[in-house]
């Protein structure tokens, strides 16, 4: 098969599950994914299973699955992260902050028993 042929594939492959994974997210959720695509993705792998472009930054679904997580303490950093980390220098609006949170605790994992 040629390389290009390949690249399609796994393009198609890739396209597939991101539409599977995303079917089921609420309105809300939806709007944190497209936020954070647009202004999260170069850091942080934002999709679920897909690893951080910047290895310092930690992928969405790591993050999500903290134990100690909970939708208060993931709102109130959003919220106050205009400079911490300094990468991350950038305010959030109140209504980005809850569609983000909304998408960010949707990547917990199932069976998983969340503090909140
Ligand atoms: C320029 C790169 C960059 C961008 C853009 C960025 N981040 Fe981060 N983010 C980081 C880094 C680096 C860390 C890890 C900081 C640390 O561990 O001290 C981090 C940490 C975090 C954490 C805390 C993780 C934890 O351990 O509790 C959250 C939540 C987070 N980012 C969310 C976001 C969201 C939401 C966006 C988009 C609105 C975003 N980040 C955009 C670099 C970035």
């Amino acid at each position: 098969m040629s390389r290009l042929a390949l690249i399609a594939l796994s393009a198609l492959a890739l396209l597939g599950c991101a539409t599977a994974d995303t079917a089921r997210l609420t309105t809300s959720e939806k709007r944190g994914l497209t936020f954070a695509q647009a202004h999260c993705a170069q850091c942080h792998g934002v999709m679920r299973g897909t690893a951080s472009p910047n290895p310092e930054s930690p992928a969405f679904e790591a993050i999500a699955n903290q134990p100690e997580l909970t939708r208060e303490t993931l709102a109130t950093f959003l919220r106050d992260s205009h400079n911490f980390p300094a990468a991350m220098n950038f305010s959030v609006s109140a209504a980005d902050v809850d569609d983000l949170t909304a998408y960010l605790l949707n990547l917990r994992k199932p069976g998983y028993k969340p503090a909140i």
